[in-house]
């Protein structure tokens, strides 16, 4: 009797012990922390502000997240500025609220945004597929595509502001029909200021984020020539740059896998 009570006993014991030990594996983060690859300091940081302003909400990690504004996974590489996303992530742009984030937060969510950008590719790409061209040629290059199509020639001033535009890089902040990361504005819009006089004080100038630029007077005559050239024939030209831009056709059925990236 008393030897069955005993073994009672220490069956009830052992239970307890075990689920004691259940409940501490179960409660405890120690094995996750050990299998979850170490953010750095400052990306650790950069995922707290994450948290912070609630930036899932909106934007998807890997197609997890709201659908307002795009997956970020991919878009802050290695090769991408910390400059480039200063304006959006301060005074936000269109949708994306201004969250006021200064340059030392600023560092550290893009920090976090660039170890995202090494954990995979969130849409696989067919190799190839997509068309881009680079933001400083992307005027000229719709300019060269237009006169092919229409079998015309730009006038000499308009083609020499073309130059002149290309060679100051203005496109690396002034995206065409569109408000580029850097706040910069379109400036095909009928309302844009773009005589030569304006030109030439805004140049020597420069105003917030928009550098001043010494030229000479024929070469922003010339400027303002190309700008309105391209404002006259907006409505052409966003058709001559979907045209550009357009992918080639493909069905992902026919592409095989080792051709994604
Ligand atoms: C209320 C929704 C919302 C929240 C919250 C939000 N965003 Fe955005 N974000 C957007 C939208 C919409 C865009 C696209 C804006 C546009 O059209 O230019 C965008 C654009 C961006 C871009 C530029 C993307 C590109 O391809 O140029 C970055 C980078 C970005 N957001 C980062 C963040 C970060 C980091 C946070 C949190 C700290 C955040 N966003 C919070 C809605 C949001
Ligand atoms: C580093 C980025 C950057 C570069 C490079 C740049 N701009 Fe700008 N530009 C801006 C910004 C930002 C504004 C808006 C300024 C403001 O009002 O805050 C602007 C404004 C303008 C405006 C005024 C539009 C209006 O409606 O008032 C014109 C015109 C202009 N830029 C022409 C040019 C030309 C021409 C070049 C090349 C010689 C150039 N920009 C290069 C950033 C840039």
């Amino acid at each position: 009797m008393r030897r069955r009570l005993l073994r009672r006993e220490t069956a009830l014991a052992l239970l307890v012990l075990v689920y004691a030990c259940v409940s501490v594996v179960a409660y405890t983060d120690v094995p996750r922390d050990a299998s979850e690859p170490g953010l750095s300091k400052i990306e650790r940081r950069g995922l707290d502000i994450w948290r912070r302003e609630n930036c899932q909400a909106c934007h998807q990690i890997h197609g997890f997240g709201g659908f307002l504004g795009p997956d970020l996974t991919n878009r802050v590489t290695d090769s991408t500025s910390d400059e480039e996303f200063a304006a959006i992530l301060e005074y936000g742009n269109g949708r994306m609220p201004a969250l006021g984030l200064q340059p030392p937060e600023r560092r550290a969510v893009l920090a976090f945004l660039r170890y995202l950008a090494r954990t995979g590719r969130a849409i696989p790409e067919p190799l190839g597929a997509r068309r881009s061209v680079p933001p400083i040629e992307h005027h000229r290059l719709i300019a060269a595509e237009w006169c092919e199509a229409e079998g015309r020639e730009l006038e000499p001033a308009v083609r020499r502001g073309c130059e002149v535009w290309t060679r100051e890089q203005c496109g690396k902040c002034h995206v065409p029909f569109d408000r580029g990361t850097k706040l910069a504005p379109d400036l095909s819009g009928a309302t844009t200021l773009r005589s030569a006089p304006y030109l030439a004080e805004l140049l020597a100038q420069g105003r917030r984020n928009m550098p001043s630029c010494e030229l000479a007077p024929d070469e922003i005559a010339d400027l303002a020539a190309f700008l309105d050239w391209f404002c006259a024939h907006r409505g052409e030209l966003v058709e001559t740059n979907d045209r550009m831009l357009a992918r080639d056709e493909f069905s992902w059925r026919d592409i095989p896998w080792f051709e994604y990236r």
